[in-house]
């Protein structure tokens, strides 16, 4: 048997995040999208596993994007969950200490960071993410998009900041009205979280 990915818990109650992002939202996203995804990687492993033993004939393409696909929605999923925290209780305010200097020195301010993020997010064509990753070499944070959840973002590069823009994060609460969802999702962005991420980014 190949090993396996599991679904992490959410680090707080499916109502944490309310109002901003419903409990029906939450319950649907972690437990049947996220689920999905842990579900879908783990078969395409198993498919893999049994192409090597000569059980199966795959399409080598196909599985592996199927692949990419569902390890991509986990990780990115598991990240998320872990950016986010109860408003007032660990989300919302402002980034503080070494998170907030090297945003102010890479981006102006978190103003124009938070700016630049949310263009991003509600750019996104379709399906997708926006991210803030660190990278290394010219020590500075970046900014990017992802599509559906493929890794099309720059390789090695670890993220800090996500957020999920597919209809399934939003919908049912903003309809069609990504911008407001995105407006309303910084009051939930745990940033002792993104700072403990930069942090163990840049050692
Ligand atoms: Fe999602």
């Amino acid at each position: 048997m190949p090993k396996t990915y599991t679904l992490p818990p959410l680090p707080y109650a499916y109502n944490a995040l309310e109002p901003y992002i419903s409990q029906q939202i939450m319950t649907l996203h972690h437990d049947k999208h996220h689920n999905a995804y842990v579900t879908g990687a783990n078969a395409a492993l198993d498919k893999l596993e049994k192409a090597r033993a000569g059980t199966l004939q795959i399409d080598i393409k196909g599985t592996l994007r199927d692949l990419s696909f569902n390890v991509g929605g986990h990780k990115l999923h598991s990240i998320f969950w872990t950016n986010m925290a109860a408003a007032g209780k660990g989300g919302g305010g402002a980034p503080t200490g070494k998170l907030a200097d090297k945003i102010t020195a890479d981006f102006g301010s978190v103003d124009k960071f938070k700016a630049q993020f949310s263009d991003a997010a509600k750019a996104v064509e379709g399906s997708g993410w926006a991210l803030l990753l660190y990278d290394h070499e010219i020590d500075s944070l970046v900014l990017t998009q992802v599509e559906k959840q493929n890794f099309m973002h720059l390789p090695e590069l670890p993220i800090l900041l996500s957020i999920d823009v597919w209809e399934h994060a939003y919908y049912l609460q903003y309809l069609n009205d990504r911008a407001k969802y995105v407006e309303a999702w910084w009051n939930v962005v745990n940033w002792e979280d993104v700072g403990k991420r930069l942090e163990k980014a840049i050692k």
